[in-house]
């Protein structure tokens, strides 16, 4: 069969879920011709006949003849589980392939795995993309952000399609180059570390509200709607106060009855293995993924509740002022948050040679995808004001805006302890911030100790040089008159 007569798609999708079908949806919608193709074959006759219904969606029944659809170069986006379910379909496909066409994989990925799959895939003469794609059924079907990043030549080809389907805000879209390798990987894992810091903080507030000031569910979704409107303004604080309103068919609220253990894929705690990797003190990314992981030890947790006591809280005192602070807290809390995701995305850029525009990720993040928020705009001004800003937090607008905040974060942080309410994330972007602006830090007795127990030296402060220390790099002091002048050498493992 000549299949190249029908090759007619502008672009070609596998992997017909929820977030596939979306996709192809929201590209027929921009005046694009869409191939489909999906490994239970059925599911692409049966979205044919029912979603795609009356588009020009058309349907292939095998990967060669999904192939022979699309125009060259061929622009094949795989919306697959990631992993080695990637690397399988991709084995499958490349048979079918010529030079230059373009495989783009849509999924939760891995950025190594990203860097891997474009230097094969480039090596054979075709072009590779790993893109986020955030926003979920909604954003899929309507506008979703997405973060391209890959083999550069691939971009011109593909940026009007993915341009024209990107959410918008203030009328730019929400997606823009990334960088090479797995760039656009690694920018939406972020995006999903910042995504488990949000949904931590927020919680942390809801058990405020819950615990300490004994509100109701209406209540807390009422505070969450007054939220909404001001510095808070996001996807994830209007979806909280419509989570905290649902009502089961009792009548009850929903939430409560959800079993307390906190699900996870993985993006975040790869975020915070980069932190690690990368000495990065992405302290509340960090605390979040913990504060899953502690919330999975369900069985634990009842045992201790039986056998560890703590305060009970008992609030006595203007409840609409502690709202006002807790709202001032997870702003406080949110900007230590994505300063901390931006120490991050800075190391990364440097260490992978991403070579990646601050300004245009926050843009990208602006609209479509689950941290959106208005506070994203704020981010985008910053970095445009200035795009080699070292730190959110010395951009006057946000060292101002925590500055406002600091009294009330500080009474919230203070009062949970009282109560004995756990807010990991809140008290830790608290303290990354009391130690970020310290000038003078603490650390100068752990570089004593480390000298006196193992000879591992230590620096001196400008101006405090003697004649011992004078002219030397790394000083060992022999503490106990026991000790020899032998020290360690320093390296970092
Ligand atoms: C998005 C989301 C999406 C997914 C998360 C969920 O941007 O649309 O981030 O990618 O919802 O990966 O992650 P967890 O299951 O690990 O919470």
């Amino acid at each position: 069969m000549d299949f190249f007569r029908f090759a007619s798609a502008d672009i070609g999708l596998i992997g017909l879920a929820v977030m596939g079908q979306n996709l192809i949806l929201n590209m027929n919608d921009n005046g694009y011709t869409v191939a489909c193709f999906n490994r239970t074959v059925s599911k692409v006759d049966h979205f044919l006949e029912n979603e795609a219904k009356g588009t020009k969606v058309v349907g292939a029944h095998s990967i060669q003849e999904f192939c022979a659809m699309l125009k060259r170069p061929r622009k094949i986006v795989l919306l697959v589980k990631a992993g080695p379910a990637v690397d399988a379909l991709i084995a499958e496909i490349i048979p079918y392939l010529e030079k230059g066409d373009i495989i783009i994989d849509g999924g939760n990925s891995h950025f190594p795995d990203s860097d891997r799959r474009m230097a094969e895939l480039e090596a054979k003469g075709f072009l590779f993309v790993g893109s986020g794609v955030s926003g979920g059924e909604e954003g899929a079907r309507y506008g979703p952000s997405l973060m391209p990043g890959g083999s550069k030549d691939a971009w011109p080809e593909i940026k009007e399609i993915f341009q024209a389907i990107a959410a918008k805000s203030d009328g730019e879209p929400c997606c823009d180059w990334v960088g090479t390798g797995g760039a656009g990987h690694y920018v939406k894992m972020i995006h999903n570390g910042i995504e488990y810091g949000d949904m931590q903080l927020i919680a942390e507030a809801y058990a405020f509200m819950e615990h300490g000031l004994g509100m109701n569910y209406d209540e807390m979704s009422q505070t969450l709607a007054e939220w909404n409107k001001g510095v808070l303004d996001s996807f994830l604080i209007e979806i909280t106060r419509d989570v905290l309103a649902f009502k089961d068919t009792d009548g009850k609220p929903i939430v409560p009855k959800i079993l307390d253990c906190a699900g996870q894929k993985g993006t975040g705690k790869w975020t915070a293995i980069s932190a690690l990797d990368f000495g990065q003190p992405v302290t509340l990314i960090g605390e979040a993924v913990f504060a899953r992981c502690l919330s999975a030890l369900k069985n634990e947790r009842e045992k201790a509740s039986l056998k560890l006591g703590g305060p009970k809280p008992n609030f006595e005192g203007d409840r609409k002022q502690f709202l006002q602070d807790l709202e001032q807290a997870l702003y406080a809390s949110k900007i230590v948050s994505y300063t901390q995701g931006y120490m991050l995305l800075r190391e990364a850029s440097k260490a992978f040679n991403y070579d990646l525009n601050f300004a245009s990720i926050a843009l990208m993040w602006r609209g479509g995808c689950i941290i959106r928020s208005v506070f994203l705009k704020d981010i985008t001004n910053a970095y445009r004001k200035n795009k080699e800003l070292d730190s959110l937090l010395l951009d006057d607008f946000f060292a101002k805006a925590i500055t406002k905040a600091q009294p009330g974060w500080r009474r919230v942080v203070s009062q949970g302890a009282l109560w004995g309410i756990a807010q990991p994330a809140t008290s830790a972007a608290l303290s990354f911030f009391d130690g970020y602006r310290t000038a003078k830090g603490s650390a100068s007795l752990i570089q004593g100790l480390r000298d006196y127990f193992g000879a591992h030296t230590f620096k001196v402060m400008p101006g405090q040089e003697n004649d011992v220390f004078k002219d030397k790099e790394d000083i060992h002091v022999n503490w106990t008159g026991r000790g020899g002048s032998v020290s360690a050498s320093t390296y970092i493992a």
